[in-house]
């Protein structure tokens, strides 16, 4: 009766009975809308899938998600993660689909589908959006390469401070993101995405591929084939991604000098599929694998270079001897015989490991007296001279107190001040912004100072630089020491040591403790306030807590 009414409705919208019947139904889950940039070349890519899927014998549906253009959405698409996430279960969940071809790419769309088809866990295969085209920056006769985020800060700053007027700001706006595409800078859509393909869930070398080269259409065009050959082999995510895929991933973050906004995606990914992963997991990595890929902001080069370099085939080549290589890939294939003909067609992009982009890693994680579950800082986006640092605090309880405070040209600060924000976690925030770059004060700026130590239990755009310890877990809205700090209290940052110590005594603090109130309220409704209520700390991975683990997805019940 089910397939009767199935067939019926199939055939209301045009499809023949023939078209339909014993062939796998995908799904492909598109999450562009007029407001996420990034995936502006979605629909297009959307009908070279649909081709693959037909001419492999499946048939196509398009399934509509959550749209989240990372600059677009507020407050933080960080509070909408995981409500992607449940979209896209209960989508496959409730819908006849016997496997999924994803389109995503901008930022936490990637995590935030994925997490759904892990819990899920049907035939799954990931289209990565691809960066967008490079641009270059011409002034007094010098071209460089100018990248998406981390340009937008440092022009920001210049026109701050005076170097650059109102004019010439205008036209750099007009040229910053010049085609749809994810972020060209090492952010957290390339990071992601690449970590992604490491997992084995995309086609060999699909995340490097720039959105506007046609080689990105013609992949989405295989990804369709693929997909309904997988659907045969009931080659489901859980028997593509293990924790030695989850190394990969690792090591390929470190390797890119990736976003630290990885450290929550990673780990909430990981907890979908049950499946074991730490900071000290990330930690480890980052202290055996060094950065190797020459991008913004650790480097200086944009993802089309890394594309022209080999792409991520190229730098998993490299780091090889840090792989599980008989770990299995989407492409039925293991991650060795993927990297069988890979090669580094430029060294200076793609490094090799004796010469490094950076010693000083891509993420360390940090613990002590104000981090008992411990907070993460981008060593080699960082200044060296500021990975061992000791300087009084300056608190501020809000963002908008620290805006307004930075414009104030009276602020008592100098460049050793360290500039502290609370209440910008998962709870707090709520949904952990990206604040946690806190702006240099104004007066600062005017002196010539570029970057100072900032601490916050936010998160920080993959694409921005600056010394910044963030995700401090526990996060202050929930009673973590970071609640307790107060304005003129010594801090001591340790990268080499991984410490970030208060230094004010355990008494002061329980004193301390005792006078604390909380101050956030629980909004009144809406995905807010199920998120408030539900979200874990950053070293969990934010994910909620009734989401957790691999218990098996009950199948609905049918008439
Ligand atoms: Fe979409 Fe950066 S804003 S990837």
């Amino acid at each position: 009766m089910r397939g009767f009414a199935h067939r019926q409705r199939m055939q209301q919208q045009g499809a023949r009975r023939e078209d339909v019947m014993n062939r796998p139904m995908i799904a492909i889950i598109n999450t562009w809308s007029d407001l996420s940039p990034c995936h502006a070349h979605f629909p297009q890519r959307v009908e070279s899938v649909k081709k693959g899927i037909l001419a492999a014998g499946g048939y196509p549906v398009e399934l509509p998600a959550m749209s989240l253009g990372e600059v677009m959405v507020k407050p933080t698409t960080m509070l909408y993660r995981n409500f992607l996430a449940m979209e896209v279960e209960e989508l496959l969940r409730s819908l006849p689909c016997d496997g999924v071809v994803i389109l995503a790419g901008c930022d936490k769309t990637t995590p935030g589908t994925l997490m759904g088809a892990f819990s899920m866990d049907i035939p799954t295969l990931f289209v990565p959006a691809g960066p967008m085209l490079n641009d270059r920056y011409v002034k007094d006769g010098v071209s460089r390469s100018i990248g998406a985020g981390t340009h937008t800060r440092i022009f920001w700053d210049d026109y701050q401070a005076g170097k650059i007027d109102a004019a010439e700001l205008q036209h750099l706006e007009s040229r910053m993101t010049r085609a749809p595409g994810t972020c060209n800078t090492m952010g957290t859509a390339s990071t992601m995405t690449g970590m992604v393909e490491a997992l084995g869930l995309t086609l060999p070398g699909a995340s490097s591929i720039p959105a506007m080269d046609s080689a990105h259409t013609r992949m989405a065009t295989t990804c369709g084939e693929r997909i309904v050959e997988m659907v045969w082999q009931d080659l489901k995510p859980s028997r593509v991604v293990t924790r030695g895929s989850f190394q990969n991933a690792l090591a390929v973050q470190m390797a890119l000098g990736g976003s630290t906004n990885a450290a929550v995606h990673v780990i909430a990914m990981a907890g979908r599929l049950g499946i074991e992963l730490s900071l000290d997991d990330l930690d480890a990595m980052a202290q055996t694998v060094p950065v190797l890929a020459n991008l913004f902001p650790s480097g200086d080069r944009l993802m089309e270079d890394f594309y022209y370099a080999g792409g991520l085939p190229a730098l998993m080549k490299v780091i090889e001897p840090f792989l599980s290589t008989t770990e299995l890939t989407v492409a039925g294939s293991t991650v060795a015989q993927n990297l069988s003909k890979a090669e580094v067609l430029d060294p200076d992009v793609i490094r090799p490991l004796d010469r490094p982009v950076s010693h000083a890693g891509a993420l360390a994680v940090l613990k002590g007296n104000l981090a008992p579950n411990g907070a993460v800082i981008k060593p080699s986006a960082a200044s060296e001279k500021l990975l061992k640092h000791r300087g009084p605090a300056l608190v501020f309880d809000n963002q908008p107190e620290m805006l307004k405070a930075m414009a104030d040209e009276a602020l008592d600060c100098d460049e050793n001040t360290v500039l502290v924000l609370r209440n910008a976690g998962p709870v707090g925030a709520p949904g952990m912004p990206e604040w946690g770059n806190l702006p240099i004060p104004a007066k600062l700026l005017k002196q010539g100072v570029r970057d100072m130590l900032r601490l916050s239990d936010a998160r920080m755009s993959g694409t921005h630089y600056g010394t910044c310890v963030l995700h401090i877990s526990p996060e202050s809205a929930v009673g973590g020491p970071l609640a307790l700090v107060r304005t003129g209290d010594m801090i001591d940052l340790d990268v080499a040591q991984r410490r970030l110590h208060l230094e004010v005594s355990a008494e002061e603090l329980e004193a301390r403790r005792a006078a604390w109130i909380p101050t956030s309220a629980l909004p009144m409704r809406g995905f807010t306030r199920l998120y408030q209520q539900h979200v874990t700390q950053a070293h969990e991975g934010c994910d909620f807590d009734f989401l957790q683990g691999n218990s098996p997805t009950p199948e609905p019940v049918i008439f």
